[in-house]
């Protein structure tokens, strides 16, 4: 049995809703004030014996016992997976790293997060760390933030942190292998981070992976960071992720920043879906977990004016082409940072940050005399049409139609004949894998999504919600924010990876494949709509039984009267269909 499977069988929907709302008997079913909106008569059901719910009202939504902490925490499947595994005490193995390896990228968090209580207890409690807290207070960073970044302080020796963890058994080599320790040149080893103020860094998952550590003075290097380590990947990592990801995914909207105290200023000003790079360009890795976690919303840098130079601009276009994705450019006044912006006056950051603009009017704001020649060239490798249709317009308006777009096309035609489309690698083949609990349905439909990619182009009205099994939903989602597999890994939670080589290694003979399709949609709506019409009968009883007003009684009644007809069109489409393939 797969860990999903593991956990649904030990959860119970209804001990977890309760938690959220009270639940009363009704009938077979429960039923409560919906936990996601306000309302005062009860139209939010949860089914045991199908371990479901539903609400009728604003929502109109339903799902899983997965799709419900989901949407009520705020949180990615694969959070939701943790949480209910720690709860259901299954533990969720990671099968795609040695378990070596694994153990020991533990070990390295275990002594980063004590190195983190040492330095923040320091800075909290120690003689010697005078001068940093009076640094803090002069930058006007409260006690609140210090104690929710976990900020620290290392002493001026060059071996405290070292004695400290040794005495807690930590090896020497585990904390030079943490990053934490430096060897000299005569094999002797000495703490990396003295008399600094200290930034513990940590992943979205709240594991201390390295640091950076600020100079109190103006002496040079201003920051330390951590070396790469099993642990530490500066490229990927982003400053404050940990405080900022349940921000990001309620707003989806992340705003990107260059600075420790950039992050920090934002995040004590209530803008807390603020991350930053850490002093390096924005890399792929980092706004793809960003897309992932805003669910494809909007992502916004703010970088100095002096430091988004032409590369940043240039790279920006390339993601967009890769991921599919627009990234928008924050204006910073010349000289200011966001810490400086927002410490001055929180409502123009937040205006700077509404009116943050796609690439080509950023560049045009900064440069004009170079921006068409600058442009044309990454315009050119766009892929999709539309979009490298749009920033022609905007650049034939931007240049005051001084250049036509005709002619911009056609300088931009002979960079496209140049090149060539790369074609998308598929993904790794894996095994075959039985999955136990499995809706047939829902997973023939996926392998078919899976298997012809260019199915995306049909459009039969498929709908995330028909999918009740939250993982099937999942692989869904990333297949409409994704083109090629890879990246469809890329966005899914490593515990659905086995499914989805599954789904994608599923057989399936390729004849007919559009019609299969649409038959699968058709008969999933189908499904869909039955479930949604019997829970809606549920409903109507118990608002009989219970006196529900007149005008509820009509509303539910109306619905239920939706959903029949849009059921008496599933039949009718099924009876010509049947019709035409018996011809
Ligand atoms: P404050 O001066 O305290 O406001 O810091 P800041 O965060 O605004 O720093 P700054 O704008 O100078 O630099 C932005 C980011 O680049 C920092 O947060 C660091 O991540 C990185 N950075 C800056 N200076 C150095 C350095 O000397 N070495 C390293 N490794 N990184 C640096
Ligand atoms: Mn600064």
């Amino acid at each position: 049995m797969s860990v999903i499977d593991e956990i649904k069988q030990k959860t119970d929907i209804v001990d977890i809703v309760s938690q959220y709302t009270s639940l009363k008997k009704a009938g077979r079913n429960l039923t409560a004030l919906c936990p996601f909106h306000s309302e005062k008569r009860p139209s939010f059901f949860v089914y045991p014996e199908q371990q479901s719910w539903h609400c009728f009202g604003a929502c109109n939504s339903g799902g899983d016992v997965f799709s419900f902490v989901m949407k009520k925490q705020g949180i990615d499947f694969g959070e939701t997976l943790r949480l209910l595994g720690q709860r259901a005490g299954v533990t969720i193995p990671s099968r795609f790293e040695p378990d070596a390896r694994k153990d020991e990228r533990e070990r390295l968090y275990q002594a980063n997060e004590t190195a983190a209580q040492y330095f923040h207890n320091l800075l909290l409690n120690s003689p010697a760390a005078e001068k940093a807290r009076n640094y803090l207070a002069s930058r006007s960073i409260s006690a609140k933030t210090v104690s929710d970044f976990q900020l620290g302080f290392s002493l001026n020796s060059w071996e405290a942190l070292k004695q400290y963890l040794l005495e807690r058994g930590y090896a020497e080599s585990e904390l030079l292998e943490a990053g934490l320790l430096v060897e000299t040149e005569d094999g002797k080893t000495h703490d990396r981070f003295r008399h600094r103020l200290i930034f513990p860094i940590n992943d979205s998952r709240s594991h201390t992976t390295g640091f950076g550590a600020r100079v109190l003075d103006d002496s040079l290097p201003k920051y330390l960071n951590s070396p790469q380590t099993p642990a530490f990947d500066k490229s990927s990592s982003l400053y404050g992720i940990n405080l900022a990801a349940p921000a990001i995914r309620q707003q989806n909207q992340a705003v990107i920043v260059e600075g420790y105290t950039d992050v920090i200023t934002a995040h004590q000003n209530g803008f807390t879906n603020v991350v930053a790079t850490m002093g390096t360009a924005v890399t792929e890795k980092q706004l793809t977990f960003l897309k992932k976690l805003s669910n494809a919303g909007k992502i916004a840098l703010a970088l100095d004016a002096d430091a988004a130079g032409e590369e940043a601009t240039l790279r920006s276009i390339n993601y967009e082409n890769s991921l599919d994705i627009e990234v928008k450019f924050v204006i910073l006044p010349k000289g200011k940072d966001p810490d400086d912006v927002i410490r001055e006056d929180s409502q123009t950051w937040q205006a700077m940050v509404d009116g943050a603009l796609p690439v080509v009017d950023y560049t045009f704001t900064r440069d004009e005399s170079l921006a068409i020649d600058r442009l044309l060239p990454i315009i050119a490798m766009i892929k999709d049409d539309l979009r490298r249709d749009r920033y022609l317009t905007k650049l034939a308006e931007l240049s005051g139609h001084a250049y036509k777009k005709l002619e911009l096309e056609s300088t931009l035609q002979g960079y496209l004949t140049r090149q060539k489309v790369k074609e998308p690698k598929s993904a790794a083949v894996a095994r075959v894998v039985h999955s136990l609990h499995s809706s047939p349905l829902e997973e023939y439909c996926l392998a078919l999504l899976l298997q012809h990619l260019q199915l995306k182009n049909k459009n039969e009205g498929l709908l995330a919600e028909y999918f009740e099994n939250s993982e099937n939903r999942e692989v869904f989602t990333a297949w409409q924010q994704t083109d090629d597999l890879s990246s469809l890994k890329a966005w899914l939670d490593t515990t659905i990876w086995e499914h989805l080589d599954a789904l994608i290694n599923k057989k399936i003979p390729s004849n007919r494949i559009e019609q299969k399709y649409a038959n699968c949609v058709l008969r999933l709506r189908e499904k869909f709509l039955r479930a949604l019409e019997t829970k809606k009968g549920a409903a109507l009883t118990l608002e009989a039984e219970t006196g529900g007003t007149v005008a509820e009684m009509a509303k539910l009644k109306e619905q239920g009267i939706e959903v029949s007809t849009q059921l008496r069109e599933v039949f009718t489409q099924k009876a010509s269909r049947d019709w035409e393939q018996r011809r």
